[in-house]
C-alpha cells in the first residue's frame, strides 16, 4: 500500500477513505499532542534530533533517518500486510480463518487486552521524561528520544484499533490513555512496574533490557491474535521493540565494560574504591538487574489465570512462537509446572497448561533475559574478570500471584523473614546505591564526549561516526 505523504497521519490502513475514522484520529491527535507537550521528554521541544521514522512498513520505508524536532514526528499508524488465507492457529477456532472485525462476544476481552498494551507506551515515555538532562552522551541521548517517539507510535497503533473497531467505548479508552500518570495516586498507570520511576540511566537501561522485553513477550503472543489487525500491527511494533532492547543491552554492556576497564588498570574490585574513582561496581549492577528484573516478572500476571486460558480459548493471545511448537494447540489435557511454598521450600507441581499460560510466557522471557546477561558475562570474561552476573530466580522479590509476600532469594531458596532483612541490601538496590548512582548522572552532550562511567558505543547510528552532532540544541 502506498503513503500519502501529505496526510496528517502517515498510515497503510487507507484512512482517508474511512472519513469517520479519520475525524476521530484528527481529533485525538491534538489532544496527543498536549500530553507529549505536558508528559514528553523534558525541555526537549526545540531540539532537532537525528532520528528514525518510519514512513512505511518495507524495507526501504521503515527506517528513514533524518533531522526531526520530536513534535513534529510522523507517528502513524503502520500495520504489516496481511497474510494471505491466513488461519487461526490455536483455540476452539484452530483452523478457521482469522477475523477482519471483532467477534460481538469477544469484544470486552479483545478491548481490554488492547488498552493493557496501550498504557504501557504513554506510560514509560512519561517514566523516562527526565532523563534527557543527565544523559551521559549525545548519542545516548539520541537514543533515549527515538525509544520515546516510537513508544508515542505504539500509542498510536492501539488508539488506532480502539477507534477504528470498537466505537464509542473505544473512543473513551483512547481518551482515558491520555488521563492516567505513570505513579500517579489517584489515577496511575495499569501495570505496576509501569508506575515505578526510572531516576537513573542505569534504571533507564534495564528497562530496556528487560520491561522492553516483557514487551516483546507479550506482543509476539499478540501476533498469534485471530483478530488480523492487531497481530499485524504488532507484528510491526516488534521490529521497533527490537531496538529499544538493543538500547539496553549495550548500554549495560557499555557500563560493564569501563567498570571492567578501571578495575583491571586499578587492580582492585572494591566497590568503594571504584565509586570513588566514578564507576559503578559490578554488586551495584547485579543488584539494579535484580529488582528490574523482578519488578517485570510480575507483569506477565499470575501463574495460574482463569482469563489467560480464556484468551486463549477464544484465539485472542497465544503462546509465544505458537506456530512453532508440536503440539494439539488447544491444551485441553496438557499440563504445564508452576511453583509453590511448601515444607519450606519451594515445589514444582503440574497445572493445567491453559491456566499456566502466564507462567509459560514468564518461562519464555526468563530464558531469553539470561541469554542476554550472559553475553555481558562473556565481556567480562574476555576482561579476566572473575564476577557472573545472574538473573534472579523468578520466585525472587514477587508482588504478584502465590508467591507473593514469599521470602525467596535471588537463587531461589525460601529464606526467614530475619535472613530476607539481613542481605536485602545485597540483593536489591539500597538507598546509598541510587544516591550513588544518582551522583553519577550529569549531562555530558559535546558530540563524541562520554560521561566517565560508560565507554563509548562501537558504532554510531545508521553509519554515522559515534562523535556525529546527533541533537542539535537550537
Ligand atoms: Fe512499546
Ligand atoms: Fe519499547
Amino acid at each position: 500500500m502506498n503513503i500519502d505523504y501529505d496526510q496528517k497521519i502517515p498510515n497503510n490502513v487507507a484512512l482517508s477513505s474511512d472519513k469517520t475514522l479519520q475525524r476521530a484520529l484528527e481529533h485525538w491527535q491534538p489532544e496527543f499532542l498536549n500530553w507529549w507537550g505536558e508528559m514528553g521528554p523534558e525541555g526537549s521541544h526545540r531540539f532537532d534530533i537525528y532520528l528514525r521514522t518510519a514512513t512505511s512498513v518495507d524495507q526501504a520505508g521503515w527506517a528513514q533517518f533524518g533531522y526531526v524536532k520530536m513534535p513534529d514526528y510522523r507517528w502513524g499508524i503502520f500495520l504489516n500486510p496481511a497474510e494471505r488465507d491466513r488461519k487461526i492457529a490455536f483455540g476452539a477456532h484452530r483452523g478457521e480463518p482469522v477475523w477482519q472485525e471483532v467477534p460481538g462476544e469477544y469484544r470486552s476481552n479483545l478491548r481490554r487486552i488492547i488498552v493493557t498494551q496501550g498504557d504501557t507506551e504513554p506510560a514509560s515515555v512519561e517514566q523516562q521524561r527526565h532523563l534527557g538532562l543527565t544523559c551521559p552522551s549525545m548519542y545516548d541521548l539520541r537514543n533515549l528520544f527515538q525509544v520515546n517517539v516510537e513508544e508515542g507510535r505504539h500509542l498510536w497503533a492501539m488508539v488506532y484499533l480502539l477507534h477504528r473497531y470498537f466505537g464509542r467505548d473505544g473512543r473513551e479508552e483512547a481518551e482515558a490513555l491520555l488521563g492516567r500518570r505513570s505513579g500517579d495516586a489517584d489515577n496511575p498507570r495499569i501495570l505496576g512496574a509501569f508506575n515505578e520511576r526510572t531516576p537513573d540511566w542505569l534504571s533507564f537501561f534495564m528497562f530496556t533490557f528487560f520491561t522492553d522485553r516483557d514487551g516483546k513477550f507479550q506482543l509476539s503472543a499478540l501476533t498469534e491474535s485471530a483478530f488480523d489487525p492487531l497481530a499485524r500491527t504488532t507484528r510491526f511494533m516488534l521490529t521497533e521493540e527490537g531496538h529499544h532492547m538493543f538500547v539496553g543491552r549495550n548500554g549495560i554492556r557499555r557500563i560493564i565494560d569501563r567498570t571492567a576497564e578501571v578495575m583491571i588498570r586499578e587492580q582492585t574490585d572494591d566497590p568503594a574504591r571504584l565509586r570513588a574513582l566514578g564507576v559503578i561496581d559490578l554488586p551495584t549492577i547485579q543488584r539494579y538487574l535484580n529488582f528490574h528484573s523482578s519488578v517485570t516478572v510480575d507483569l506477565f500476571g499470575s501463574d495460574l489465570s482463569s482469563n489467560a486460558a480464556t484468551f486463549y480459548t477464544t484465539g485472542l493471545k497465544g503462546r509465544f512462537r505458537e506456530e512453532r511448537i508440536a503440539d494439539d494447540h488447544v491444551l485441553k489435557e496438557a499440563t504445564y509446572p508452576v511453583l509453590e511454598v511448601g515444607g519450606g521450600e519451594l515445589l514444582g507441581r503440574d497445572a493445567p497448561a491453559l491456566n499456566a499460560l502466564n507462567e509459560r510466557l514468564r518461562d519464555d522471557f526468563v530464558a531469553d533475559s539470561i541469554s542476554g546477561v550472559d553475553a555481558w558475562n562473556s565481556l567480562l570474561k574476555k576482561r579476566g574478570i572473575e564476577f557472573h552476573l545472574t538473573v534472579p530466580h523468578k520466585a525472587f522479590n514477587r508482588q504478584i500471584g502465590p508467591l507473593a509476600g514469599a521470602k525467596i532469594s535471588p537463587q531461589g531458596r525460601i529464606v526467614s523473614a530475619a535472613e530476607w532483612d539481613s542481605k536485602v541490601r545485597e540483593w536489591l538496590p539500597s538507598p546509598e546505591d541510587r544516591d550513588f548512582v544518582q551522583s553519577l548522572m550529569g549531562r555530558v552532550v559535546e558530540p563524541g564526549r562520554f560521561a566517565n562511567w560508560i565507554s563509548p558505543p562501537s558504532a554510531g547510528i545508521n553509519g554515522q561516526p559515534v562523535e556525529c552532532e546527533y541533537v542539535r540544541f537550537n
